[in-house]
């Protein structure tokens, strides 16, 4: 058992730590120390709450605790890098039903029903804003774990009214919210199971209708939501530490869904309105022109006399696991070359379906960051640039989102790569990307298609460089 003083202690340490650890994720270099700050924080945590002064039922707390803990290890080490978001998407639905649960069981405490006065009143809309908010994450994720697994349609289900559906529901539940903080124990449950039903159809249905483009900044919003649950659960148990802990998730998935708005060109509040003031204004425009296919032998004679290389990794390149081949291909061709070959990566932030995945996976290869470009670094250059190998990527890479006012990307930036001499996109059919929609750069005159799995193309082009 711990003293009040020294769980107070170890809750600041433990703060602390996880701002120390979200510091250390903002640059790459430091990310794997960040990591290490934030899992001795969370220990920290856990044990001095578990061996709080108030807390009882340890060998439940503990048996708990060992089942969860195998069942994470497990998940977590069985998981391919390109299936992160679901699993993340999946654990943010977690926490908001957490929070339900955690309303439910602090309405209910016999010593919470006793509270009278202003301190009923404030615990009560504690509970009723908690398991708002914990509803609509939990559903919200569920919905957006099935549209990135692709279970769910990543369409968007929008039908007319339907924001004026949602405000309507919004109010139902601030009246529920009244009757509620004046209700007996035995309706207010009724009043609150009533909200936490229509909470959760809002869940689902701002989710539903966001389209695939925009699914990174849901998640990085569910992820903002699930840190202000975790807050009202901490305001529902007297956890300073939970409110501290759920603000830092909450307040820097905010700041993320921001940053990836302003990177795609979107408006934050219509994303999160479930897309409201959509841009798309019509049918897309049908493709023209032909596809042309190109072999791997002929690839390699075109890098042979390109001077300037510029490399566009997508998920395809994290589907493939093509990370370690394409570094193996950048250092064949500057060494080859004697005329001093300039090879650079161009990457896009929402490439492949993680903030960041291209880098990771860069990074993963050891690929020095000083060759590794971001968006607009590289878009300049395309213009001088030899040659463009796409490998993997299609809706990053799509001329629709600056050329076509009625494609549902229309207005996201992307690297523009047609401003190349010439463009190799590697991929293993003409199937679509993340969005759903076709791509006319496959059809330009100066585009090649070399179909196969990407990190089977890089092979077999290196063995034509050999
Ligand atoms: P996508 O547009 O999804 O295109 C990936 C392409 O890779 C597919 O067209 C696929 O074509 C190809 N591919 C798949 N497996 C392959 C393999 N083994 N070898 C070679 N090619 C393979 O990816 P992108 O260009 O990276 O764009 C990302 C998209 O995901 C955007 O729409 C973005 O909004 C969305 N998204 C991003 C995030 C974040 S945070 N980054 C999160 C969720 C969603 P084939 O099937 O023909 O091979």
């Amino acid at each position: 058992m711990i003293t009040a003083p020294i769980q107070t202690a170890s809750y600041l340490l433990a703060s602390i730590l996880f701002i120390l650890s979200l510091a250390g994720l903002s640059s790459q270099e430091t990310a794997k120390r960040g990591v290490v700050f934030g899992i001795v924080g969370m220990f920290i945590a856990v044990i001095s709450t578990v061996l709080g002064e108030d807390i009882q039922g340890h060998v439940y707390i503990l048996t708990a605790i060992v089942i969860a803990s195998v069942i994470g290890i497990w998940v977590a080490r069985k998981v391919e890098m390109t299936a992160m978001p679901e699993l993340v998407a999946i654990l943010h639905s977690f926490v908001g039903l957490a929070a339900v649960l955690v309303g439910y069981g602090s309405y209910l405490k016999p010593e919470n029903q006793a509270m009278t006065g202003v301190e009923h009143n404030i615990h009560v809309i504690e509970v009723f804003v908690g398991c708002f908010i914990g509803a609509i994450t939990f559903t919200g994720s569920v919905i957006a774990w099935g549209k990135l697994q692709g279970s769910i349609r990543s369409k968007p289900l929008i039908y007319p009214g339907r924001h004026f559906v949602n405000a309507v529901l919004v109010i139902v539940c601030i009246v529920l919210g009244v009757m509620f903080t004046n209700a007996e124990p035995s309706m207010g449950v009724i009043y609150l199971t009533i909200m936490v039903g229509i909470a959760s159809f809002i869940g689902i249905m701002l989710v539903m209708a966001i389209g695939g483009a925009d699914m990174p900044v849901v998640v990085s919003m569910l992820n903002s939501y699930s840190g202000w649950t975790a807050s009202a659960a901490g305001f529902m148990l007297g956890n300073d530490l939970l409110i501290i802990t759920g603000a830092l998730v909450g307040s820097s998935g905010a700041i993320l869904s921001i940053i990836m708005c302003n990177a795609m060109n979107r408006s934050f509040f219509s994303v999160i309105l479930g897309g409201w003031g959509q841009v798309a204004t019509g049918e897309a425009k049908a493709m023209t022109g032909e596809v042309t296919a190109t072999d791997h032998d002929e690839v390699a004679k075109v890098l042979e006399d390109a001077r300037s290389v510029v490399i566009v990794p997508g998920y395809g390149m994290a589907v493939a696991k093509a990370q370690h081949p394409v570094y193996e291909l950048v250092n064949k061709l500057k060494k080859g070359s004697a005329n001093g070959k300039e090879v650079r990566f161009g990457i896009h932030p929402v490439a492949g379906r993680l903030p960041g995945h291209m880098n990771v996976l860069l990074a993963e290869a050891n690929v020095p960051y000083d060759i590794v470009l971001e968006m607009d670094e590289i878009n300049d250059d395309l213009n001088e640039t030899d040659v463009v190998l796409v490998i993997g990527a299609n809706d990053i890479v799509n001329p629709s989102a600056l050329e076509d006012p009625g494609s549902t990307i229309y207005g996201m930036p992307v690297i523009e790569v047609w401003n190349a001499k010439k463009v190799i996109v590697m991929k293993r059919s003409m199937a679509t990307g993340y969005a759903g929609i076709q791509n006319p750069l496959f059809f330009k005159e100066n585009t090649n298609m070399l179909y196969g799995d990407a990190k089977d193309s890089v092979d077999k082009i290196l063995a034509h460089l050999n």
